[in-house]
C-alpha cells in the first residue's frame, strides 16, 4: 500500500515501516560512530519500542554489544492497516541485531501485568540466565493494577490552582492560551499509580525473587524536571507527583537489592519529541524555543544522543556515576543551562503566532514528530508501494 501520514489531533494513525527502519538505522549508525562502551552485556528494556527506551536498547546492543530483551505494547499490522511505529521499529532493530550477531528478542504485551512479567522472567531464564541492566522506560496513560484489577488513568493537571499559559498547536503554528483546571486528589493518586514507581519496584522484586538479576545488577528509570514555564503543569502537577514517587522508589529498590549489590537510578532526561510528550500542553511550545537555541549552540540532542551520553558518560564511564544532591543522574544538564533558560524566559514573554516563526524552531518539532511515525526521511520514497505486513522476527 501507499502509506501517508494521517493525523488526528496529537497522534498519527499511520506508520511507515521503511521510514521506521530508517530511523532505527540512523540511530544505530550514530551509536557505532561514537565507539564501544564497556557496559552491560545482558539488558532488559521495559518500554523498548520507541523514544528513550528504543534508544536505550540500541545503545545497549550497538554500543555495549549486549544481548537485549525488549518489552512493549504495540499494535501489529493487518492487511491494509499499518502497525504502530514501535512495532516496525522493533522489527528493524531485530533484523539489524541479527546481522550484527547480537541476541535480541521481544515481548509484546502489558508490562503492568503479572503475566508479562512472568513471561519475561521465563525468557531470561531460558536464554540469558540473568541480566545485568534493566531499563524502565514506560510511558502510558493507563495502568490496570495487577492486584486489584482497577484501571487507573493518569492526567496532566496542575495542583492547587487553575493554570493558564501559552501553548502551540504544532500542526498549525497557532499560539494561544490554554487553561487547565486543577487536579482532584483522585487525579493525583491515579497519576502516581500509573506513572510512579510501584510497577518498577514490582518488576525488580519479581526478577530478584526469580534469581534473574546478576550480582551488581543496575536498573535505571527516566524522569523529567524542566523549566519554570511548564512547572505548574509538569513538575508541580500530577505527573510531577508521579515522578517524585518514581525518584523515591529508586532508593527503595536499591535497598531491596542489597543482597545482590544491585542499584537503582533515576536519570533526568531532556525534553524531546516523543509520542508521550507531544500530548502535554505548553511543552511543545517550550521545546520549539529550546531546540532553536540549542541547535544554534550545537548542543541539541535527540533520544539517541541522550542515551549514548547516559551510557558512556554516566552509567559506564569507568568510574563513579555522577549524581545531583538528590541522587539523580542528570543528562538534562545541557537543557537546563542558565543562559538557555534565561533566553527562553525572555522570549516567552512576547511569544505569539507571529514571533514564533523567528524565535522558535517549530519545523524541528514537526519533523521530529513525523519521524516518530517513520515519515519525513529523505532516504525514503513515500510514493512507493510498501508492504505493511512487516513482522518482528522473534514474535510469530
Ligand atoms: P514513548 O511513548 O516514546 O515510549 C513509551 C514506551 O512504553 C513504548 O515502548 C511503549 O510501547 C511502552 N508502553 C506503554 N504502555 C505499555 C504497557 N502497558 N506495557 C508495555 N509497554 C508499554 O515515551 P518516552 O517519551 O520515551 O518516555 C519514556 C520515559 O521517559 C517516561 O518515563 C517519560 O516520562 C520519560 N521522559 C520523557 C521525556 C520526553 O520529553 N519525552 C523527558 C524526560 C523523561
Ligand atoms: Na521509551
Amino acid at each position: 500500500m501507499i502509506i501517508e501520514p494521517r493525523m488526528r489531533g496529537f497522534i498519527c494513525l499511520t506508520a511507515h515501516p521503511a521510514g521506521c527502519a530508517q530511523n532505527v538505522k540512523n540511530q544505530i549508525e550514530y551509536v557505532k560512530s561514537k565507539g564501544k562502551i564497556n557496559g552491560a552485556k545482558k539488558v532488559l528494556v521495559i518500554g523498548a519500542s520507541t523514544g528513550f527506551g528504543l534508544a536505550s536498547r540500541i545503545t545497549s546492543a550497538f554500543g555495549c554489544d549486549a544481548a537485549t530483551i525488549g518489552v512493549f505494547f504495540e499494535k501489529e499490522p493487518a492487511p491494509g492497516k499499518t502497525a504502530t511505529p514501535g512495532w516496525y521499529n522493533t522489527a528493524a532493530f531485530e533484523i539489524e541485531a541479527e546481522k550484527a550477531g547480537l541476541y535480541a528478542k521481544s515481548i509484546n504485551g502489558d508490562a503492568f501485568s503479572d503475566e508479562i512479567k512472568q513471561q519475561t522472567i521465563d525468557l531470561i531464564k531460558k536464554d540469558l540466565g540473568q541480566v545485568d541492566l534493566v531499563i524502565y522506560s514506560l510511558a502510558s496513560p493507563v495502568r490496570m493494577h495487577p492486584k486489584t484489577g482497577v484501571l487507573h488513568r493518569s492526567t496532566l493537571k496542575p495542583i492547587g490552582a487553575k493554570f493558564t499559559n501559552k501553548t502551540v498547536d504544532f500542526h498549525t503554528g497557532v499560539v494561544s492560551d490554554v487553561s487547565i483546571e486543577p487536579a482532584t486528589q483522585e487525579d493525583i493518586d491515579n497519576t502516581v499509580v500509573v506513572m510512579g514507581g510501584e510497577d518498577w519496584s514490582m518488576w525488580m522484586e519479581a526478577m530478584k525473587n526469580a534469581g534473574v538479576l546478576a550480582e551488581g545488577a543496575m536498573t535505571v528509570a527516566y524522569s523529567y524536571i524542566g523549566p519554570e514555564v511548564t512547572e505548574a503543569v509538569y513538575r508541580k502537577g500530577t505527573i510531577g507527583r508521579a515522578k517524585d514517587h518514581l525518584e523515591a522508589t529508586a532508593f527503595e529498590i536499591t535497598n531491596d537489592l542489597k543482597e545482590i549489590n544491585g542499584k537503582a537510578y533515576v536519570s533526568v532526561n531532556k525534553a524531546l519529541v516523543t509520542q508521550a510528550s507531544s500530548a502535554i500542553p505548553v511543552v511543545p511550545l517550550y521545546m520549539s524555543l529550546l531546540f532553536k537555541i540549542m541547535k544554534k549552540d550545537n548542543s541539541h540532542e535527540g533520544c539517541i544522543e541522550q542515551m549514548e551520553r547516559l551510557f558512556s558518560d554516566r552509567l559506564f564511564n569507568g568510574s563513579e556515576i555522577p549524581t545531583d544532591d538528590k541522587g539523580r543522574i542528570r543528562i538534562d544538564d545541557w537543557e537546563m543551562r542558565q543562559q538557555y533558560q534565561d533566553e527562553i524566559a525572555e522570549l516567552w514573554k512576547s511569544i505569539s503566532t507571529e514571533t514564533l516563526t523567528n524565535n522558535g524552531d517549530l519545523e524541528e518539532y514537526r519533523n521530529g514528530f513525523l519521524n516518530l511515525f517513520g515519515f519525513g526521511f529523505k532516504e525514503i520514497d513515500y510514493t512507493k508501494d510498501t508492504n505493511e505486513m512487516v513482522m518482528i522476527p522473534s514474535i510469530k
